[in-house]
């Protein structure tokens, strides 16, 4: 979704804000722009489409100083184009904006503005902030800013250059992450820490309801009530060359491939084998409560829901606990009243999805005490969660999510053998899941072993138009999540089914155009997956089966087959998702689809 990057410093802007930009396409943005100030001078440009757009536009084009603002936009008022692109200016062109988030009363305000004879060039709730602050503007850029927050309702980080203020950016946070980078080159002001990694990884987070004044040698962060605020600056483990592409076509394949090392970096240092129990540090504060807890809600949104999934089923398997999962984009508008000591778990990769953040608010409300499952390291999640295990899976670039799901749920798995083993899961048992855990890397590189067999299989069904994706229990939700990932980069219709729901309506659409992904691991299923399979086939459907390793009575079965090894039924859900990705990332190769930033969607959903 949007992308903010500021600089203030000692070099050039122009080089410095497009490339954090082009760090910040992953996101997903249909326009862009920058502001970058000389003296009283501010020169901008703005264009539609990528970043390369914007570059081409600024080729040869004078635009001297060391202090700018750009933005990456996803529209959300007005389509996208060059006039609502960012930054947004107010009438004399004495103020530059750039905002990620929604200015929920902006159409009050809009209409207000209008009446006392300003016209608006845009359709953008955006711009109705630039027009605020230069009215409120008396010489102070930090007080305008902090009047105009007073003025607004909705969410925003923003970024903020004023003509008569050489020198300074002002930035807010109410809801929008904004991130102060501090460097040898001077300070930077991101969305996302990718923007900035190739110069620092020293970071002061901006909390809500924050401002800060940034300019070469110094910032200083103060509250909406002028309150100055002292913080210092927390070291971040990114590292420039983790957002690289290194030799892989794209981030989406490239992130598959990390899957067993992600997964190790999951389980790295948090097994006890002899014990058969796992160690969480991170949970500690309130391990107390949470060893009595016996209901538990699993909170999250896209990919990270179906983890939330396949969780409850662990957490069925594992412990005594009462699961269940919400979609956090419904469980807010529910009656919520939870059972004495209820632990909600927001489950996020970028740990700033707006929806799962307004499920935990609203949670904790009720009275739950919240956990969070977050790859990244001082997200708003995480820090609005009363304790919390990171995923470790580096930064994760392509839109479509890959790596984090693994890593959700091995960290899913160690949570519910945790608990389990306080519970009634025996040391035998406890002993024999860590096991299969270590040996899970192993086994997910040979499944990334077929990756060119699964290409083959995907060169012949690309074209289809329509795909059905089934699977019982554990693997239900994988489904689901291999419906989604085919959706979501190749943009071939797919649906995710409980195989026994197949009969109940989609069996009407089968016919010899239409592949089923079936996903039949040897498992408690797998007979009732079989006849499933069959019903499938004597529809003239094409079956290709993801199944265990030596399987040959499936092989006779299906027309395709793609062989996983075997481990714990509770597991297989860490191997089956991988063909499921693979199949969904080469469709989309053969359609010549853009795979990385897949057209509408976006890395981190920051509005409701
Ligand atoms: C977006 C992304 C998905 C992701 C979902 C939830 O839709 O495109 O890949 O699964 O948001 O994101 P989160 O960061 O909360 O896991």
């Amino acid at each position: 979704m949007c992308g903010i990057v500021c600089y203030v410093g000692n070099k050039d802007a122009k080089p410095i804000l497009l490339e954090g930009l082009k760090r910040l396409e992953y996101r997903g943005y249909d326009s862009a722009g920058l502001a970058v100030q000389d003296g009283e001078k501010i020169r901008w440009s703005r264009a539609v489409g990528k970043i390369v757009e914007l570059e081409s536009k600024l080729n040869g084009v004078e635009m001297k100083g060391t202090i700018g603002i750009a933005h990456t936009r996803w529209a959300t008022h007005g389509e996208p184009s060059e006039e609502n692109a960012h930054p947004q200016r107010d009438r004399d062109e004495n103020v530059f904006v750039i905002h990620n988030g929604i200015i929920e009363n902006y159409h009050t305000l809009r209409k207000k503005l209008e009446r006392e004879g300003i016209s608006f060039r845009s359709e953008t709730d955006t711009e109705v902030l630039a027009h605020l602050i230069a009215l409120n503007f008396t010489g102070d850029l930090s007080d305008a800013v902090r009047k105009t927050m007073s003025q607004v309702e909705g969410t925003f980080g923003i970024g903020v250059i004023h003509r008569f203020t050489p020198g300074e950016i002002v930035v807010a946070r109410r809801g929008s992450p904004l991130i102060i980078g501090v460097s040898d080159e001077g300070h930077f002001v991101a969305s996302d820490v990718a923007a900035m990694a190739r110069y620092t990884n020293k970071v002061v987070h901006l909390e809500d309801n924050e401002l800060a004044s940034v300019t070469v040698d110094d910032f200083s962060i103060s509250t909406a009530q002028a309150k100055h605020i002292v913080r210092s600056t927390e070291t971040v483990e990114w590292r420039a060359q983790d957002a690289e592409l290194n030799g892989f076509p794209h981030f989406m394949l490239k992130e598959i491939y990390e899957q067993p090392m992600t997964v190790k970096n999951a389980i790295r240092g948090r097994l006890e084998p002899g014990e058969g129990v796992p160690k969480l540090g991170g949970i500690m504060p309130v391990w107390d409560k949470l060893k009595e807890c016996r209901h538990m809600v699993l909170v999250a949104c896209g990919t990270s829901h179906y983890a939330a999934c396949v969780g409850k089923y662990i957490f069925e398997k594992l412990t005594e606990i009462d699961t269940e999962v919400g979609l956090a984009s419904e469980f807010r508008y529910r009656k919520l009243n939870f059972p004495p000591n209820t632990f909600v778990i927001a489950i996020s990769q970028s740990g700033e999805t707006a929806d799962t953040l307004a499920a935990i608010r609203e949670a904790k409300r009720k009275g739950a005490s919240l956990l969070g499952i977050v790859n990244v390291v001082g997200s708003s999640i995480s820090r609005e969660t009363d304790a919390g295990i990171y995923n470790h899976a580096g930064p994760e670039i392509g839109v479509a999510s890959t790596k984090n799901f693994t890593s959700q749920l091995t960290i899913l798995t160690l949570l519910a053998l945790l608990l389990g083993r306080h519970q009634s899961l025996s040391l035998t048992e406890g002993i024999q899941a860590i096991r299969a855990l270590e040996s899970l890397p192993d086994l997910m590189q040979r499944v990334l072993s077929q990756a060119n067999h699964i290409e083959a299989i995907s060169e012949k069904y690309y074209r289809c138009r329509n795909w059905l994706f089934l699977g019982r229990k554990y693997n239900y939700p994988i489904a689901m999540e291999g419906a989604l990932k085919l959706k979501e980069v190749s943009y071939i219709h797919a649906e995710g089914y409980a195989a026994g729901e197949m009969k109940h309506g989609p069996i009407a659409l089968i016919n010899p155009e239409m592949p089923t992904v079936a996903i039949i691991p040897k498992d408690e299923m797998y007979e009732k997956m079989t006849s499933n399979i069959h019903e499938v086939k004597s529809r003239k459907g094409p079956v290709i089966a993801i199944a265990t390793e030596g399987d040959d009575r499936i092989r006779d079965v299906v027309d395709d087959l793609i062989e996983v090894p075997a481990t714990l039924d509770f597991l297989n859900p860490l191997l089956t998702v991988i063909p499921c990705q693979l199949l969904a990332y080469y469709c989309a190769k053969f359609l010549d689809r853009d795979i990385d930033k897949p057209r509408n969607l976006a890395k981190s959903v920051t509005v409701e």
